[in-house]
């Protein structure tokens, strides 16, 4: 057996005698087939010989079948392909009845196709979504490892709220009707499977510092679970992030390493993707003539990746952010849905939208954020007022990367934990660090499927994920 991409890009397999195996897309004339097996966008146009076929068989050609076929491989004379097979054999490995199958050669709405989650990678813009994706994740590992990173497997039941957000799943295995309550009426999670309160991991930050502070270099890539209840495009309860953590980095080593990091897997797409890049190109321009001409983008697809690749990301702090918005146009009109006034407000994804988008047009790093909105363990900078927190803001996106250099102090970790009324008992492990061998390092969480989104053009997050978990949805 030979996949369909081998024989598209291998010349000497023509003349030759080849298996293909893979899932009828279209059935015309009773004659040509064209089928695919994932491994390229490109269908392989089987020629059947309808003589040969019994009557039986032909009734079960159709779209959604899986079929392996037999023939020599031939240069086409038609339309659209470069080679096709002469079918000599050909066995139905299963039929898919053409009054159920859900998957008909038409164009299916992205919310249709959401309900078949299990059967939309056997459409073009979803398998070539799903190469991408992994393409991406191929080069995430190969970018580390280049630079001499250890990949690190943190838990993802943890005792400890890494943002101090609050939004976790609890894991327990507690009988919810009926469980074992303390002396003060509350559950008794002694009696739970950890003798301790649990959850989903929000990220793997925390343990990966104590990697850090012994390998040097490490990351983590795992999925990661939020319990916020966003109903947004860009948000998942289940989504996937990378986090790498470097010991002796300071912000700027950390924001320099984000901006090679992504520039790297954005060119191995460049690369190694092109013709899945270049069909969801084309899809996006489709979809953009759909929409009003103000709110069409400038650049296409690929024009958007190359820029990124090739340009600076434009770096300014928080407080010279706060300002440029403050005067900004859409503030002054009020057209904000949240006015900026003040210094020490947290920027909503309106505001990074128009530094991105409208204002500087190309990825943005916000530095140096008000301490009060950031989450404890970032480091508090001599002003006493800000710490060294970094937001990477994309087109489209919004916040696709965040990171911070750590805060090392012992005594400066402590009073952030205290003031935000976190329970320093469960960090005491994460003290440690502070007590023993302690020193300046950084790290940052880049949100994977919004990295898919921006590569593959997709408007929602739902559809770069094989498999959504969101609000109300849990299905597959
Ligand atoms: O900014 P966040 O919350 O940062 C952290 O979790 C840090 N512990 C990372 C670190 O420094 N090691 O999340 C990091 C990124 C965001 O920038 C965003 O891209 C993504 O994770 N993200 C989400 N992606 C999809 N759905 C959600 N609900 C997300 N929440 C965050
Ligand atoms: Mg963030």
């Amino acid at each position: 057996m030979i996949k369909i991409a081998t024989l598209i890009e291998d010349a000497n397999s023509i003349g030759k005698e080849v298996t293909v195996k893979g899932w009828v897309r279209t059935f015309r004339a009773n004659r040509f087939i064209a089928l695919n097996d994932g491994s390229t966008l490109q269908n392989l146009q089987c020629v059947v010989d309808f003589e040969n076929l019994e009557e039986a068989l032909l009734k079960q050609i159709n779209t959604g079948a899986a079929l392996a076929v037999k023939g020599e491989l031939v240069a086409s004379q038609g339309k659209g392909q470069s080679v096709e097979i002469q079918v000599t054999e050909l066995s139905v490995l299963g039929g898919a009845d053409p009054e159920q199958y859900p998957i008909q050669p038409k164009k299916h709405s992205f919310e249709f196709l959401r309900e078949q989650a299990h059967l939309r990678v056997r459409t073009n813009t979803f398998s070539a979504v799903m190469r991408v994706r992994s393409a991406l994740a191929f080069a995430v590992h190969q970018f580390f490892r280049n630079e001499g990173f250890y990949y690190v497997n943190t838990p993802i039941i943890t005792g400890s709220d890494a943002e101090g957000a609050g939004e976790m799943f609890r894991v327990t295995t507690l009988e919810p009707k009926n469980p074992p309550l303390g002396e003060d009426e509350t559950v008794d999670y002694k009696q739970d499977f950890f003798a301790k309160e649990t959850h989903l991991t929000v990220s793997g930050q925390l343990e990966a510092e104590t990697y850090a502070m012994g390998l040097g270099n490490v990351y983590t890539f795992g999925p990661t679970f939020r319990a916020e209840n966003s109903n947004t495009t860009r948000h998942l309860a289940e989504f996937w992030m990378i986090e790498p953590e470097m010991a002796f980095y300071d912000l700027n080593d950390n924001i320099d390493l984000a901006e090679a990091f992504i520039k790297y897997i954005l060119q191995y797409i460049l690369d190694h993707c092109k013709e899945d890049l270049a069909f969801l190109d084309q899809r996006l321009t489709q979809e953009e003539k759909s929409k009003p001409q103000a709110e069409r983008s400038e650049m296409g697809l690929l024009e958007k990746i190359q820029f990124v690749v090739a340009n600076e990301f434009k770096r300014i702090s928080y407080t010279e952010a706060i300002y440029i918005l403050k005067n900004s146009k859409p503030n002054k009109k009020k057209k904000f849905k949240f006015p900026v006034n003040e210094w020490g407000v947290d920027l909503q994804s309106e505001h990074e939208r128009f530094l991105v988008e409208k204002h500087f047009k190309c990825p943005v790093v916000l530095f140096d954020y008000p301490a009060q909105i950031k989450a404890f363990y970032m480091r508090l900078n001599e002003d006493q007022k800000t710490v060294g927190a970094m937001d990477i803001l994309f087109p489209g996106i919004g916040e696709m990367v965040g990171g911070s250099q750590r805060e090392e102090r012992l005594d400066v970790l402590q009073e952030r934990i205290a003031a935000q009324g976190i329970d320093a008992a469960e960090l005491d492990w994460y003290l440690d660090l502070r007590r023993f061998g302690t020193a300046p390092h950084s790290g940052f969480g880049l949100g994977f499927e919004r990295l898919v989104q921006f590569s593959t053009g997709m408007g929602n997050i739902r559809d770069v994920i094989p498999f959504p978990r969101t609000p109300q949805n849990a299905s597959f």
